[in-house]
């Protein structure tokens, strides 16, 4: 039997740790798990905010019943409808029938599209006010972060923000739970993932929900995902990195990425690396797109503001898994990126006419003249990949 855990007084953590699925949304992997994150205040009135993935639903209710401890569960806050954390709605509801469910009008219309639930529900507009007793809470709609009903909800006695999936991170919680129960250091990169992988497409949504909650004095975030931040510094880092992605903003970095069958096309990515780093560019990246998960090639190209991909010619297309990522790319509305390119053909080439492309329809900054090789490197190839990394890290420093 799991029990709740207490944040602090009247706050209860009803969360749950996911280390069995191998894929996030069926498409990004999951090392080190993930956490659905739930919430209950106990007030005069009690209030849940989130339920959890309906794979979890069991023991998710069971924490309910024992936070409760006999009180009535009167409101379900949902701050936003994907199925890991409104999967065990219909579940609460058959339990608690008299509960309230509390949402904007987007997310009403998904519990009954979801779930056929068109009863007991409570539409809340921007800035509407939910009193518990001696806990208040306020709403802000912050649609598409990173779907159109996604919200966040202010606790404003004690100051806690409930931020949906915004603040979140890959990574189920191993014991601790909040940022000062751990060194949360490694949560950042899963972050940085979480955001590239799952909000990266909706930039701009995220500035305009930043500015709405930059006047609000904040002492925990609680998130769907990973840790509770309770530490000053550590909410002032979350929300600058959110901050920072949501413009786009790389660091002085390149990321290498690249398809090779039989290896020639690697040997170039190796010689531009190289020169790279002669050159003074510390921060490199390379991804073997064949091996490297899209996940975290996703997130390295998040995090640096150089990208260089290279690719096979193949059927007369680029490499197959480098459209894949170039796909996710542009699916992403990745801005602001520092951008060379080369590929390779044995017969008749195609993957450098594809790169420059792609470059214009997402209109990178092209750095460098792009490489074209002919079957292996020869000393010209070489020479022209020296000055493409040069050209690169001329831009980074
Ligand atoms: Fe964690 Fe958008 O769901």
């Amino acid at each position: 039997m799991l029990k709740p855990i207490k944040i602090k007084e009247d706050l209860f953590y009803l969360g749950v740790n996911d280390r069995t699925k191998a894929l996030f949304e069926n498409l990004w992997t999951l090392p080190k798990g993930v956490s659905y994150n739930s919430y209950l205040i106990c007030d005069d009135k009690t209030a849940l905010i989130e339920t959890v993935d309906i794979c979890y639903s069991d023991v998710f209710l069971q924490k309910l019943e024992t936070a409760l401890a006999g009180k009535s569960l009167d409101y379900l806050v949902i701050n936003h409808m994907e199925p890991d954390h409104s999967g065990s709605i219909g579940l609460l509801r058959t339990k608690y029938p008299n509960v309230q469910i509390v949402g904007n009008k987007r997310t009403i219309e998904m519990v009954n599209g979801f779930y056929g639930i068109n009863a007991g529900t409570n539409i809340i507009n921007e800035g509407d006010q939910l009193s518990l007793g001696k806990y208040n809470l306020v709403f802000y709609l912050t649609p598409m972060v990173h779907w159109p009903e996604t919200m966040m909800t202010y606790e404003t006695t004690d100051k806690v923000l409930f931020s949906g999936d915004a603040f979140g991170t890959f990574g189920a919680l191993d014991g601790g739970i909040t940022d000062a129960q751990m060194h949360p250091e490694k949560y950042f990169n899963e972050m940085v993932r979480y955001y590239s992988n799952i909000v990266g497409k909706f930039g701009s949504p995220v500035q305009k929900a930043l500015e709405k909650l930059a006047p609000l004095d904040i002492n925990y975030i609680c998130s769907t995902h990973g840790p509770i931040w309770t530490i000053k510094e550590e909410i002032n880092r979350v929300v600058s990195l959110y901050d920072k992605l949501s413009r786009y903003e790389g660091d002085n970095g390149v990321v290498i990425a690249y398809g090779s069958m039989y290896g020639n096309t690697e040997q170039m990515a190796e010689v531009i690396a190289t020169e790279l780093a002669q050159q003074g560019v510390k921060d490199i990246v390379m991804h073997n797109v064949s091996k490297s998960s899209q996940s975290y090639i996703l997130r390295d190209i998040f995090k640096y503001k150089g990208l260089i991909v290279g690719s096979p010619t193949y059927n007369n297309k680029l490499f197959p898994e480098i459209e894949y990522l170039l796909s996710k790319i542009e699916g992403r509305d990745i801005k602001n990126r520092y951008f060379g390119y080369f590929g390779s053909f044995t017969w008749a080439g195609a993957a450098v006419k594809r790169l420059a492309q792609f470059a214009e329809d997402v209109k990178f900054e092209i750095v460098g003249t792009p490489v074209e090789m002919k079957q292996a490197m020869q000393p010209d190839k070489y020479e022209e990949a020296i000055e493409l990394a040069k050209a690169m890290a001329e831009k980074i420093k």
